[in-house]
């Protein structure tokens, strides 16, 4: 629906609406491109998602990168056609522009609770193989009833609390009583645990965020243990994001990997110690342009608050080390001129790295990929908005 009413917009298709230029052509330069727009430099993303693929391959597990990162499905296209097991998705409406678009096997990486979202999950269920989480006998039983009512089945993973304190289970016990349920319930299998930890996948510092995620691999682990115990083999143990995804990929413990940031590098991912381990680079950014020159050390560019955000900080203009942003207001980026050569020219267009990439991509009708100066492919971001 989003797709068609942005689509008709800006093709004028809807009798008596004025078309809005396209934001970018095939073939275009990328000094023509409109602006505020959202630039994908394609080298740095393939080389991004090559990287985290040799990666997983390297020590055995599998990966499954995060879709509510992009939000694109020509993006997970091109992660699954490199080797990817599947995606995740955090919402059951998100991860319908995926199913359209021919993703076979995704992962809902948290809990469903409502009537409406199990009712959808369970007829995607019958379109693509879905696993789900839980953390609650409720919510099992609620999601077995609404498979049952479309005759669909899903593989489900018991959601365990590493350290994060989000959601999943507590204790072994409580981890045991979901796995024993399944067996009651039609329409559903056990097929694992889920242990991902998000609060320390931005620590800054290698060694720290190195320690947390062994404690964290270390609690995950236990879970597994008191599962086997109990009789259950985890096939599945699923975690691990952009931060912490070199620890887990070797702690022996988890299977699959799904991290989402990594294919872009935002400016938070970008600020870390990477130990020079995984050569991750910059590859998503905010053009902009320059509207205004109002007084010397400061030029204001047309990208504010609708076009990124900044719960993770400011974003920074790339390549321009005299130039640095100060505020986002809702359509201006204020940025300060600290070396008086680099002021840039009325109209100049610059690129920024946007701190955070998830919530940026869900501004964005569309995503720009860019190759060598060159537009290469104007990519929808058909799940923008879907967040039930
Ligand atoms: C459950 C889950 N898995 C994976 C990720 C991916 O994390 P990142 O984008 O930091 O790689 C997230 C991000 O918040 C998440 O919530």
């Amino acid at each position: 629906m989003a797709e068609e009413t942005i689509a008709s917009v800006l093709v004028g298709e809807t009798a008596g609406v004025l078309p809005l230029p396209k934001l970018a052509r095939e073939g275009d330069r990328l000094e023509d491109v409109d602006t505020p727009a959202l630039i994908l430099d394609l080298d740095a993303f393939e080389d991004n998602l090559r990287s985290m693929q040799a990666l997983a391959e390297t020590h055995g597990v599998a990966l499954r990168p995060h879709g509510k990162a992009h939000k694109c499905p020509e993006i997970a296209l091109r992660q699954v056609s490199l080797g990817a097991r599947g995606i995740c998705c955090q919402k059951v409406s998100e991860a319908v522009p995926f199913v359209r678009a021919g993703l076979t096997d995704i992962l809902i990486s948290n809990e469903v609770v409502g009537r409406q979202k199990l009712e959808l999950l369970a007829r995607l269920a019958s379109r693509a193989r879905l696993t789900v989480c839980v953390d609650h006998p409720k919510a099992l039983e609620a999601l077995s009833a609404a498979l049952d009512a479309q005759h669909s089945c899903v593989d489900v993973l018991v959601e365990v609390d590493i350290g994060q304190k989000r959601c999943g289970v507590q204790t072994h016990e409580q981890a045991v009583a979901l796995a024993d349920l399944t067996l009651r319930l039609p329409n559903v299998r056990f097929a694992g645990v889920q242990a991902y930890h998000g609060s320390i996948q931005h620590t800054r510092s290698f060694d720290e965020r190195q320690r947390a995620a062994r404690q964290g691999a270390a609690a995950a682990a236990g879970f597994v243990d008191a599962l086997r115990q109990a009789g259950y083999a985890c096939e599945v143990v699923t975690g691990g994001g952009t931060g912490t995804a070199l620890f887990d990929a070797a702690s022996g413990v988890f299977t699959e990997l799904q991290p989402g940031s990594y294919a872009f590098m935002d400016g938070d991912y970008g600020a870390m110690e990477w130990g020079e381990v995984i050569g991750l680079q910059h590859a998503l950014f905010l053009w902009s342009t320059v509207i205004s020159t109002p007084a010397p050390g400061r030029v204001v560019l047309d990208a504010g608050l609708k076009s990124t955000t900044s719960e993770s900080g400011l974003p920074h203009v790339f390549g321009h080390p005299g130039l640095r942003c100060t505020a986002l207001n809702d359509e201006h980026c204020i940025v300060a001129v600290d070396v008086p050569q680099a002021s840039p020219a009325l109209g100049e267009k610059l690129r920024l790295v946007p701190s955070h990439c998830d919530p940026t991509f869900n501004l964005h009708d569309e995503l720009v990929g860019v190759r060598k100066g060159v537009v290469e492919a104007v990519w929808p971001i058909s799940a923008r908005g879907l967040s039930r």
